[in-house]
């Protein structure tokens, strides 16, 4: 679905990603782990063809995103989902103005059909007597499930999580996590899932890889990597410091 080979990325002189492989399998979860700033949100930005980067391939359902022209980029966008890691909901719309945003401007589709659309959404992630909140009035994790909502809208062939229950509470977390598992299964999407939380990273994985030095290792299943054999793993996941 999305293989990345080879994958160079530089900011200043520093090489965040060097070299990196990684494939993303259709219908998967596949979790993303690593040190803060070790460059997970940039692959994720590098997917969406939102930045450039200096060498390697990015290959989705087989098409280099390198080639493409932004039009044939933004193609490749709508089929993807994107929940931010600050849930980057707009303030001054409704829930339902932000949650359908994306059909009233990429699509054809009729006021009515927005709303349904819009109401299905908010039903699957619970949330459909916040129809006409604004953000300002929802708790961190409501504008979580906001900006989920908003991501599926479009029907996501890929569904892009980025530390989507960091700063939540640990039942919250967990409504997250069975939400992410519900929600990819539904529509059938692929997910990558961008996170730190050790019960995220074991509730949700079918795949894990994690970044270290500019490259990812593939890790473990959930159920065995709390007990890595890799020692870097093993640290990272037990938060121990050398
Ligand atoms: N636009 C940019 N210009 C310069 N440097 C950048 C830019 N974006 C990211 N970086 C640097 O690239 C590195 C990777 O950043 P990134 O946001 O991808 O990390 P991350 O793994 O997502 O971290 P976190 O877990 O804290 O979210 C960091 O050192 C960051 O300072
Ligand atoms: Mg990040």
């Amino acid at each position: 679905m999305i293989e990345i080979n080879n994958l160079v990325k530089i900011y200043n002189d520093k090489r965040i990603l060097n070299g990196l492989n990684l494939s993303i399998k259709e219908k998967k979860r596949t979790t993303i782990i690593g040190q803060s700033g070790c460059g997970k949100s940039t692959l994720l930005r590098l997917i969406l063809g939102l930045e450039k980067f200096e060498s390697g391939e990015i290959l989705i359902d087989g098409t280099s995103l390198s080639g493409l022209k932004e039009r044939e980029k933004n193609k490749i966008r709508l089929g993807f989902g994107m929940v931010f890691q600050s849930s980057a909901l707009f303030d001054s719309l409704t829930v339902a103005e932000n949650v359908g945003l994306v059909l009233k401007e990429h699509t054809n589709m009729t006021t009515g059909q927005i709303k349904s659309k819009v109401m299905n959404a908010l039903d699957l992630v619970e949330l459909g007597s916040a129809y006409n909140k604004l953000p300002s009035e929802l708790s961190g994790g409501m504008k979580k499930r906001v900006a989920i909502a908003r991501a599926i809208i479009n029907d996501p062939k890929v569904i892009f999580f980025d530390e989507p229950t960091t700063g939540l509470d640990p039942i919250t977390s967990t409504v997250i996590e069975q939400l992410i598992n519900k929600l990819t299964d539904y529509i059938g999407a692929t997910s990558v899932i961008v996170t730190h939380q050790i019960s995220t990273i074991l509730n949700v994985s079918q795949e894990i890889y994690m970044f270290v030095e500019g490259k990812a290792i593939k890790t473990e299943a959930a159920d065995k990597i709390m007990k890595s054999k890799d020692k870097i793993i093993y640290n990272f996941v037990n938060g121990l410091v050398e």
